[in-house]
């Protein structure tokens, strides 16, 4: 048996301890990312195999938060690709401003920036006193990060840079206070988000969503997994509801696009199909 043969016993046996031990189901992600992760992983922590880490988190309870986070990656930024924001504000709000009250779902939103740069854009599009933000995300670590707000102040510069790309109209530092090399988004920019773990492997429909924001997370799936997760958007969307991938997702491959029809291409938002032709416009 070669090498390569073996780490995939190994690899599968880390997967089915991750679920057995923990309840965390990888067995659908895209094999080649998560192998790459799973090693550095175990590099990290110093463990001479992928065995060795297998062994530790079946015996250590405590890593378990310390496993997700190399597993699925919860880097984020504030703004991150501004003209996807651009995009909200310029086309999708003024379709949502007839609306009393709007809901998104937020789905894989790591630390939070993206949760805190969507409540800045509402407030100044003037829809946030009636918009219910769901940020959700299957680490619980990676909630308690986001819910906080807090981030180092090194990135001030960049995330003001996309602020203004994505169309802000004041500056970022209305919205943070800055300390010792950190800084902290503004508390009142929570007072309409509700943190909550959801797992998009294995959790059911979320809730009745005007929009869904999901980015930079069904690159991490197998196709099996993606259309999974693309389901479950498209089942918690109202009727005409936005689907919001980013740049670098689409749902062209997929069964569960003939839900939908695009309405901004290079930022891949879609919008559910489902009698889009009775909406008023
Ligand atoms: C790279 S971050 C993307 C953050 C943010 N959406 C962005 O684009 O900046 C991916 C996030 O997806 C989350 N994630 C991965 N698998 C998930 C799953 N099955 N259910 C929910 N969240 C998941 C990870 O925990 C991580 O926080």
């Amino acid at each position: 048996m070669d090498a390569s043969e073996l780490d995939c016993i190994e690899m599968d046996l880390f997967v089915q301890a991750l679920q057995k031990r923990h309840g965390h189901d990888f067995t659908q992600y895209a094999p080649a990312s998560l192998k790459r992760r799973v090693h550095l992983l175990a590099d990290q922590l110093e463990c001479r195999s992928i065995t060795g880490l297998t062994e530790r988190m079946l015996h250590e309870p405590a890593l378990l938060p310390r496993v997700l986070e190399g597993l699925t990656v919860p880097m984020s930024d504030m703004f991150r690709d501004p003209d996807m924001f651009r995009a909200l504000r310029e086309q999708v709000f003024p379709l949502l401003a007839s609306y009393p009250h709007i809901n998104i779902w937020q789905a894989g939103c790591a630390h939070g920036q993206e949760v805190y740069s969507l409540a800045i854009l509402l407030e100044e599009a003037g829809l946030y006193e009636r918009t219910q933000i769901f940020a959700t995300d299957l680490s619980d670590r990676a909630l308690q990060r986001a819910s906080e707000g807090i981030y180092p102040a090194q990135e001030a510069q960049q995330w003001s840079r996309n602020y203004q790309a994505a169309g802000g109209r004041r500056s970022l530092a209305d919205y943070c206070s800055a300390g010792y090399k950190l800084l902290k988004l503004n508390q009142r920019l929570r007072r309409n988000v509700t943190f909550a773990v959801h797992n998009l492997a294995t959790d059911g429909v979320f809730c009745e969503a005007h929009v869904i924001l999901c980015r930079n997370v069904l690159i991490y799936f197998s196709n099996t997994l993606q259309n999974r997760a693309l389901s479950l958007f498209r089942d918690s969307l109202v009727r005409a509801g936005f689907l919001c991938l980013g740049a670098r997702e689409n749902i062209d491959r997929s069964p569960v696009a003939r839900a939908f029809v695009p309405f901004s291409e290079p930022q891949r938002i879609y919008r559910l199909a489902s009698h889009l032709d009775d909406i008023a416009e």
